[in-house]
């Protein structure tokens, strides 16, 4: 794997930068990826989990879901690729990381300025009111109910459901105002997340695509890096952290 002295100059000039992350960067750590042989759309029906109508239909099925998944995520670790993304943004002043991922491992792994499209699993709202909940234990056979007496729901956004407006408005504004724009494990399938890409290039910003598989993406890609994002984001911060110093 090479990397091009065009990205090691744009890194060192600390120039915008914004990193959309997607599934890919967590499969390292263990947590499934959605799309693919072994993704969890292949194997459990969106439909039936992760829509409104769903949880509205059979909330203990949807929190049994989400509370399988939250007790994986809190066994595993950050990996490379988060913990690289965490350290530049220690030296780069104009990082910003947009996540699709719901996991907090960015912020676990040190991020501090990470902006989430698709909400954290380890948050709880209110269905009506909005109102967060505090509460992590969540009993399926005894579900919580809010002071105003909506349901709970996990803090996360489901299919058919608008994004955080200030979240990907904030995206969009970054994408639009980068010079550089990494999209790290992700399929770049799922709308609006997968415009922020062809925002940043179609304003002039290189384009840099780490996935070890094709996506829609990659034929507009100024670099491509196909291989796991624990070996190619340490590969090029390295490469940049060499010629500093
Ligand atoms: P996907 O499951 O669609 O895509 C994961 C991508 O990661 C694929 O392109 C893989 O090739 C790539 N990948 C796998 N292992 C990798 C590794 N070690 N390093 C780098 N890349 C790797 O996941 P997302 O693109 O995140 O939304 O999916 C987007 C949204 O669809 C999710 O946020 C979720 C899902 O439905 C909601 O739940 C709203």
């Amino acid at each position: 794997m090479q990397v091009s002295g065009t990205l090691t100059e744009l890194l060192r000039s600390d120039c915008a930068t914004v990193v959309l992350t997607g599934a890919g960067i967590s499969a390292e750590s263990g947590v499934p990826t959605f799309r693919g042989k072994d993704g969890l759309w292949n194997k459990f029906d969106p439909r039936e989990l992760a829509t409104f109508s769903a949880f509205m239909r059979n909330p203990k099925l949807v929190w049994e879901w989400y509370l399988f998944r939250r007790e994986l995520i809190s066994k595993v670790e950050p990996n490379p690729g988060h913990f690289t993304l965490a350290e530049m943004g220690e030296h780069l002043s104009q990082l910003h990381i947009v996540t699709q991922n719901v996991d907090n491992l960015h912020q676990r792994a040190g991020s501090t300025n990470v902006i989430e499209l698709h909400g954290n699993i380890e948050r709880n709202k209110c269905v009506e009111c909005n109102a967060p909940m505090a509460e992590f234990e969540i009993d399926p056979d005894n579900l919580p109910t809010c002071q105003c007496g909506g349901r709970i729901r996990p803090d996360v956004v489901w299919f058919g459901e608008m994004l955080p407006e200030a979240a990907i408005e904030t995206a969009q504004q970054e994408a639009a105002a980068c010079k550089l724009f990494f999209s790290v494990g992700t399929s770049a399938e799922v709308y609006p997340a997968a415009d922020l890409p062809m925002i940043a290039k179609k304003n002039g910003a290189y384009l840099v695509e780490v996935n070890p598989h094709a996506t829609p993406l990659t034929p507009y890609a100024d670099e491509v890096f196909a291989a796991p994002s624990g070996e190619a984001m340490p590969l090029i911060w390295h490469a940049v952290r060499e010629q500093s110093s």
